[in-house]
């Protein structure tokens, strides 16, 4: 019997769904570029209100959602903190230095940095020293594995980021998996942080689009930014109406992408290093034992077997659960990448 392909590689490959397709075919628009598309509009009003802010803002992507607001926050020249491997600093293409002409200092280990180190890598007032300027945290934290900041943390580190005057921003591409995961309302997610930024085409499984999301004034200054990097989009209701259909019927379901993941890390574990207490949502990451192949081997051999994954190091690699893969599709993940390492 042949399988359908399973692709564990990343919660951004799911395909609409028949009742997503449905509501984008029948989605009320206008020209956003104007403000007069009323499905833009209401999924803006409606991701403004979950995270508890004044206002929110649909964009393409989600680098651009968080280029746009390392732009509003800093100066050419400020520094930014930021936890390691985070998604604004590794795979945007650099974006930071080339848009805002900033530079990163890079906190902690693993994607998380407590309050401690943040006080440790404030630049001394000093003309050697590029002026520190704003601190990103990234919830859940994609390269560290899916991980879910602790609260305590996070207020900790908005404390001292507001002691030292430092603005913030919330990469919360994920924030609705560190919610379905704690139980813990996006809001309560977000409160504190100058903007945050939500993805819709990642477990939520819409084709496109994320909000950056935050008082009235710094949306208005984004709204310009978004103008100026060439992302104002024209009857983008056709796109907002997948977002909308996503938020309404998708979210409650990310609780079956972690109970999965988790049964995958725990079929993994029987050959490969996979730190089970680090599995907090979507994300598996597991390390390669002596006597298996390097990860890219591991990558060409599983795909042959019809199962696709990222490799993240030389011996390390990344499974992501979601929409398009269940219970038995993972069982199969792990079983094929269990065989492909003999
Ligand atoms: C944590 C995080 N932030 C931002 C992004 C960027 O999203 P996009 O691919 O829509 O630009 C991603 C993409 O995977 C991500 O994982």
């Amino acid at each position: 019997m042949s399988h359908a392909v399973v692709d564990l590689r990343s919660d951004t490959v799911t395909r609409p769904t028949s009742a997503m397709r449905d509501a984008m075919a029948h989605a009320e628009v206008g020209d956003d570029v104007y403000g007069e598309d009323p499905t833009v509009n209401r999924l803006q009003a409606t991701v403004a209100d979950l995270l508890g802010v004044e206002a929110a803002l649909y964009v393409p992507s989600g680098s651009m959602a968080n280029q746009i607001a390392i732009k509003i926050h800093t100066q050419p020249g400020d520094d930014v903190l930021i936890g390691e491997g985070s998604h604004n600093w590794l795979y945007e293409s650099g974006a930071a230095a080339v848009i805002s002409g900033v530079q990163f200092t890079i906190c902690g280990e693993g994607g998380l940095y407590d309050a401690d180190q943040l006080h440790a890598a404030i630049k001394p007032d000093n003309h050697h020293f590029a002026p520190t300027r704003l601190a990103c945290v990234e919830n859940t934290h994609n390269r560290g594995g899916g991980r879910i900041w602790p609260r305590a943390q996070v207020a900790a580190l908005l404390e001292a980021a507001a002691t030292h005057r430092l603005a913030t921003h919330l990469d919360g591409a994920r924030l609705w998996n560190a919610s379905a995961a704690t139980g813990v309302p996006v809001d309560e997610l977000a409160r504190g942080f100058g903007t945050v930024s939500v993805c819709l085409s990642k477990g939520l499984g819409a084709p496109v689009g994320s909000l950056l999301c935050g008082p009235r004034d710094l949306i208005h200054r984004a709204h310009r930014m978004r103008k100026l990097l060439g992302g104002g989009m024209r009857q983008a209701g056709i796109l907002a109406a997948a977002g909308l259909h996503a938020l309404a019927h998708h979210r409650t379901r990310l609780v079956e992408d972690h109970a999965n993941a988790r049964h995958l890390a725990e079929r993994l574990a029987t050959g490969l290093h996979v730190d089970l207490a680090s599995v907090e949502s979507n994300i598996v990451l597991a390390d390669l034992p002596d006597g298996a192949p390097g990860a890219d081997e591991l990558v060409t051999r599983a795909r042959a077997r019809g199962v696709l994954v990222n490799a993240i190091g030389p011996r390390r690699i990344r499974l992501v659960t979601h929409l398009d893969v269940d219970r038995t599709a993972c069982e199969r993940g792990a079983d094929e990448l269990l065989a492909a390492c003999g």
